[in-house]
């Protein structure tokens, strides 16, 4: 396995590749992670997966400076996933001046739910991705790339962006990896003490739940969607979490949802100081 640490050097260890499969990352890799790598691997010539704690996408009181850095065992897991390269690059190598260039999300898509919650996160996303694409991608006629649903409006931004700017990357969309008692993986959860590691599966409770109610609901989703919503956060907080939102949305753009469209319910909860997001496509 190959570690580059600038953009030059990843460029020179992917010159023989036409079409890279893709991965980035913030390290602290789960077996969610792992779970990308083995997707997208069959479906390039050369498995590439980056390992960067983006600044751009904290905001000033989050926990960028605390993010896990475990460099180590980040690269055995990728090497026993058969991923090929590595790039690791240092904060100065992929800004080397400050990027004052930046991707803006669609506010419809990135100003909603997360991007609500967390101002300027899709923006920091997108930029990073871009630069990251543009690293990974420049001068291939295709590539492909491997996004978890765990962060589905993630996926759906980066879907966005690559769908506008005509970028020639497939984007795969990974189902969520979950612990045995149906967790989310999340580099988060390693904040968590033990008893709010037992806990924190009540938000995937509480978001199947809210699922359940909105398909029994059926034509009066519209008009009931409010009540079953705020009905899933009260049971959120009479439990001591801080609910940001509990929603049932359309799939392909969360917005609300009409008649017949395909569904997704989302939510993101603080449990003591640690934040934690999932959903489900129902
Ligand atoms: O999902 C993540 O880990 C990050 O948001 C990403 C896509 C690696 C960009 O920093």
């Amino acid at each position: 396995m190959l570690i580059a640490r600038s953009i030059s050097e990843l460029r020179q260890h992917l010159a023989t590749s036409h079409r890279p499969a893709f991965v980035p990352t913030m390290g602290n890799l789960h077996a969610g992670h792992i779970q990308l790598i083995e997707q997208a691997k069959p479906q390039g010539d050369c498995t590439v997966a980056s390992i960067f704690v983006n600044r751009l996408q904290f905001l000033p009181h989050e926990d960028f400076d605390s993010y896990p850095r475990t460099w180590e065992a980040d690269c055995a897991k990728l090497e026993a996933a058969g991923c090929n390269v590595v790039f690791a690059p240092r904060e100065i190598d992929l800004y080397p001046e400050t990027q004052t260039v930046k991707v803006h999300t669609d506010p419809a898509l990135g100003n909603i739910l997360e991007g609500e919650f967390r101002p300027g996160f899709f923006t920091g996303v997108s930029t990073v991705v871009m630069k990251l694409f543009m690293s990974v991608f420049a001068g291939k006629s295709q590539g492909v790339t491997a996004f978890g649903k765990k962060d589905y409006q993630q996926l759906m931004v980066i879907r966005q962006m690559v769908r506008q700017f005509a970028l020639p990357i497939e984007v795969v969309g990974v189902d969520t990896c979950r612990a045995e008692d149906g967790l989310a993986l999340s580099s988060r959860n390693g904040y968590l003490s033990a008893s709010e590691r037992t806990e924190a599966l009540q938000l995937s409770l509480a978001l199947r739940a809210l699922g359940r109610d909105a398909l029994a609901s059926s034509h009066a989703l519209a008009a009931q969607r409010p009540s079953l919503e705020a009905k899933a956060m009260e049971g959120l907080r009479q439990r001591g979490w801080q609910p940001d939102y509990l929603t049932v949305r359309r799939r392909h753009d969360l917005q609300a949802p009409k008649a017949g469209d395909a569904l997704v319910v989302l939510g993101a909860a603080k449990l003591g100081t640690t934040r934690l997001i999932d959903n489900f496509e129902i």
